[in-house]
């Protein structure tokens, strides 16, 4: 299947791919296993070639589409690499890396009994809110946490401070001052495990049941859930080009007693809140004596110009509750966040976190502060932008090229996510059930929308897709938008 001729390897044309279409395992993800396997074991050489996608799904009798899903997993993870003019190979590099064979397999697998232990996998193409987790700094990460782990003194093994570690609180309190314009103090700040956390405990803190609280449609399903969950009133208030329309909000529900925002980056629709709106919207909180929930999680990630100044930073009457969250900056898993409450909440807050939790691990609060002392954090973010920004600009230049047609305004000049809007034509739930077939991770737009009005299109993550399997990832989607197409007469 694979030439490996030219290196020296036996010829694999022949070699027949066990792929079993009655196993509960999608047929993706089985000659995924197969390639990966082969290709760890040494049985496909370094540097052999793939056959087209196209030749290979004809050979196999599947679809271009399980080929794609297969390859481009691997591709993402590494072991192929796609090179202009001369197909997909098996990566040059992996001569030193390749694992044990079969005989001289390692210890654990005895351990384990004879199933094999998962092979580590980057998430799903497009997987929403996950990060370059391939580009962690483990280096200065591990680092960091020996010698914090080497030193670590009985009071950082004890209960840590109720509000979180100190360190962390005055190295966040500068980090915000610096990016986002907010001046706050390091008593008003909570460490919690992350924006998820922090959502639910101010919802609780603040509303009474059946208060109003005002939530972006489309909007974050996660905030929707923590607002239901404490008995809130969900009042979906719709977005525009400019984000929340706050005069629809006041007409709905005037006295409404929370507002929960993504201005930096609207989810899922990408648009950044206007200036214009974020004092339409701190003079309804002023005048109602309301909150702003102010879910800040991935403005980090600017792309054309500097990032814009917190609706937090604009607050000068102290309306506003910011959420902070480190896993779209360093990872999901560390579960670190913060809150930056306003003066006259801190109290109420502290008293309901004491009630339910401590503070997250405080090493890895430690750990964390040394890396934003240190620079690592504003080197990190600064890197990431970069590596974002071409896999922003190479999802793009797939699409335009895939589906010239589709081509339209994409709001993608902040985050991880942008959102490719379908014609009503298309149902997006339908092209997100045939892309998930075919491994991809796309969520349909019309599926974030609680009001009566609805949009249709697929929100694509692109930030846990490197530049090198884009291409192939955005043919998967193409070809899945395309048979959906097909199925209602609009070719696209
Ligand atoms: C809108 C929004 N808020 C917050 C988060 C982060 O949540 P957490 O800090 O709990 O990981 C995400 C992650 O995807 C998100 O999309």
């Amino acid at each position: 299947m694979i030439d490996s001729t030219h290196r020296g390897g036996a010829s694999v044309a022949e070699m027949l791919v066990p792929l079993d279409p009655e196993s509960p395992e999608p047929l993706h993800r089985q000659l995924y296993r197969f390639l990966k396997d082969g290709i760890l074991a040494g049985r496909f050489a370094p540097g052999s070639r793939l056959p087209s996608t196209r030749s290979l799904a004809k050979g196999l009798a599947v679809s271009r589409n399980t080929v794609l899903a297969a390859v481009g997993q691997l591709t993402a993870e590494g072991l192929l690499e796609g090179r202009v003019g001369s197909g997909t190979r098996v990566t040059d590099h992996l001569g030193k890396r390749r694992c044990p064979s079969r005989q001289h397999a390692p210890r654990q697998e005895t351990l384990l009994g004879d199933r094999k232990p998962a092979p580590p996998t980057l998430p799903r193409p497009f997987t929403l809110g996950v990060p370059a987790l391939d580009l962690f700094p483990t280096k200065q990460w591990a680092r960091i946490a020996g010698r914090r782990w080497r030193g670590v003194s009985p009071q950082a093994l004890s209960y840590g401070n109720r509000l979180g570690e100190l360190h962390l609180r005055q190295a966040i309190t500068e980090h915000v001052q610096r990016t986002r314009g907010i001046t706050a103090d390091p008593e008003h700040v909570l460490i919690v495990h992350g924006a998820q956390q922090a959502t639910d405990l101010v919802i609780r803190a603040i509303i009474s049941p059946d208060d109003d609280v005002w939530l972006e449609d489309p909007g974050y399903p996660e905030a929707a859930a923590a607002i239901q969950a404490n008995g809130g009133n969900l009042v979906p208030v719709p977005v525009d080009s400019e984000g929340m329309i706050v005069g629809q909000g006041l007409a709905l529900a005037p006295n409404a007693r929370v507002a929960y925002v993504t201005p930096s980056h609207q989810y899922p629709t990408g648009v950044t809140m206007t200036l214009e709106r974020r004092v339409d919207l701190l003079a309804w909180a002023s005048d109602a004596d309301a909150w702003i929930i102010e879910d800040d999680y991935d403005s980090e990630y600017r792309f054309r110009d500097r990032p814009l100044l917190a609706l937090r930073g604009l607050d000068d009457r102290d309306r506003v509750i910011y959420l902070g969250t480190f896993s779209k900056t360093i990872a999901p898993s560390l579960r670190l966040g913060y809150l930056i409450l306003p003066a006259a909440l801190a109290g109420q807050v502290h008293r309901l976190h004491a009630a339910t939790d401590h503070s997250p691990n405080t090493v890895d609060q430690l750990i964390l502060a040394d890396f934003i002392h240190e620079g690592h954090f504003a080197r990190h973010v600064h890197r990431m932008r970069q590596e974002y920004s071409r896999r922003r600009d190479a999802l793009i230049a797939s699409l335009r090229s895939e589906l010239p047609t589709l081509e339209g305004d994409l709001p993608s000049d902040t985050g991880l996510h942008l959102t490719l809007p379908l014609p009503t034509t298309l149902p997006d739930t339908e092209v997100v059930k045939r892309a998930a077939r075919a491994g991809l991770a796309v969520a349909p737009l019309s599926q974030y929308y609680r009001g009566e009005h609805h949009e249709n299109g697929v929100v694509l993550g692109f930030g846990c897709v490197p530049v090198e399997a884009m291409p192939m990832a955005v043919g998967v989607l193409a070809n899945a938008v395309r048979k959906v197409g097909a199925s209602k007469g609009v070719t696209c």
